[in-house]
Formats: structure tokens, C-alpha cells, sequence
């Protein structure tokens, strides 16, 4: 937890002001398109009227997003601390849950509800408990996990990017990985970003009519 915590809670709210605000128009198209005879045109002005292009099966679900923070305060000059104060007076404090504890085994203060893991990001220790903990609890269809101050880190840390290389070549590999550098910071200067993709399709493989037109009808048959 720290400086950019607010920042990442901030896009969470943000999304779902933008979700909240798209959906009653989805719904509103889709009921005018339902109404009209099924053609290629009225296929187009349903994909073309605002949201533009905005799938369905995205906006079915009602989700209320979460940042699990966990940090033992450990740090003298971490910015941890004035954290809440900021989110409570930014009023987002509703977005996050913060466990004083380390994350290493304490994955079940996480709720069901919010399980998979879309993107679960490590900028203290212990990157392989982390790794073994977390990487079943991540979304298999493209989930995140980030671990700061890899490849141009401590022998260690680099280590542990490697061990994942060596992994990707030589086992069954279900996970993309890409590593960033900042060249501007003396500590702390780059970051590596894993992809879970055991469950992932490619889209045009999975671009299917049926399931968005289904979705589609759920929605409005709810609203
Ligand atoms: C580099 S800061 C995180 C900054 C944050 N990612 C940001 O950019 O806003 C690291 C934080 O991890 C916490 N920390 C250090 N060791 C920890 C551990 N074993 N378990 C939980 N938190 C720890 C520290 O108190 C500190 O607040």
C-alpha cells in the first residue's frame, strides 16, 4: 500500500461509474433493436449506437470491485499510513480491504464474491510464497499478477523471473510474461507482469452470436 494505491482505487471507481452509466443505454438500444426486424442493418445500428461496441457479456454481471491491501506497516517510510486518510477524503474508502498482516497466507480474507483475482500486484517480499499462494486464485482467462523490482533488482528477485522463464520453456506454459524497466529510479526500477492464460481464447475463435444475443435478452428481460 502506498502512493498509488488512491490511483488504482480511483480507475476502480471510475470503471464503475462508466459501467453504471453505459448500462441503462445497452439496455435502451437492445430494446430498440429488438423491436425492429432482425437484418445485417439493425445488427449494425445496435453495434453502432452508444456504448459502441460494448459486449453484453461485460455489462450482465453486477460487480463491485475490491483492492485487497495487505501491508504490516513494516516500513518507517512507506506512505502506507496516510492512505485511508486519502481514500476517506477522496470518499473511496468503500473500495478497498485492508488486512494489517502479510499476504502470504492470508488469501481467505478475500471474499468469494470477489474471487478470481483480476490483477494481484506484489511490491514487498516473499515473491514465490506469493506466487504459490495467489497464481490459483487468478482469473485464468488473462489475470495479472505484477512484482516490482525484478530483472534490474537484487540477484534474487531476478532469479525468480528467470525461474519463471525456465518454466515457460520447459513445462506445460500457461501464463505471458513481460518485463518493464523505469531507467529513471536508482531502486525499485523495474517490474515484471505475468498473464494467466490457462482459460484464455483467442477472441475471433470465441466471437459467438449466440452467446452475446443471449446476454443481450438477459439484460433487458432483468431491467
Ligand atoms: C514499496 S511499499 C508499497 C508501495 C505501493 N505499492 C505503492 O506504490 O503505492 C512496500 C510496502 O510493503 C509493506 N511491507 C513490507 N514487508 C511486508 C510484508 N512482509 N508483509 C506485508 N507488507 C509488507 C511496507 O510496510 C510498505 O508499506
Amino acid at each position: 500500500m502506498g502512493y498509488t494505491t488512491p490511483y488504482i482505487i480511483k480507475a476502480l471507481s471510475d470503471n464503475q461509474q462508466d459501467v453504471d452509466r453505459e448500462r441503462p443505454l445497452l439496455i435502451a438500444k437492445t430494446r430498440e433493436a429488438h423491436q425492429v426486424a432482425n437484418t445485417v442493418e439493425s445488427q449494425r445500428d445496435w453495434f453502432l449506437a452508444q456504448p459502441t461496441g460494448a459486449d453484453p457479456r461485460f455489462y450482465e454481471p453486477e460487480y463491485q470491485p475490491m483492492l485487497y491491501a495487505f501491508d504490516d506497516f513494516s516500513e518507517e517510510y512507506s506512505s502506507a499510513p496516510k492512505v485511508i486518510e486519502a481514500l476517506t477524503a477522496l470518499g473511496l474508502e468503500s473500495f478497498m480491504t485492508l488486512s494489517k498482516s502479510s499476504a502470504i497466507n492470508h488469501s481467505s480474507v478475500i471474499a468469494p464474491s470477489h474471487l478470481p483475482i483480476d490483477l494481484a500486484w506484489n511490491d514487498a517480499l516473499d515473491y514465490e510464497a506469493f506466487f504459490d499462494e495467489y497464481w490459483p486464485l487468478l482469473n485464468p482467462n488473462g489475470g495479472l499478477m505484477i512484482f516490482h523490482n525484478t530483472v534490474n533488482g537484487c540477484p534474487k528477485c531476478a532469479m525468480f523471473v528467470k525461474q519463471l522463464k525456465l518454466k515457460q520453456v520447459s513445462q506445460f506454459s500457461d501464463f505471458e510474461l513481460l518485463s518493464f524497466f523505469e531507467p529513471y529510479k536508482l531502486h525499485q526500477n523495474s517490474y515484471t507482469v505475468i498473464r494467466k492464460i490457462t482459460a484464455f481464447k483467442e477472441h475471433f475463435l470465441d466471437w459467438d452470436q449466440k452467446s452475446i444475443t443471449e446476454s443481450a435478452l438477459r439484460l433487458i428481460d432483468k431491467h
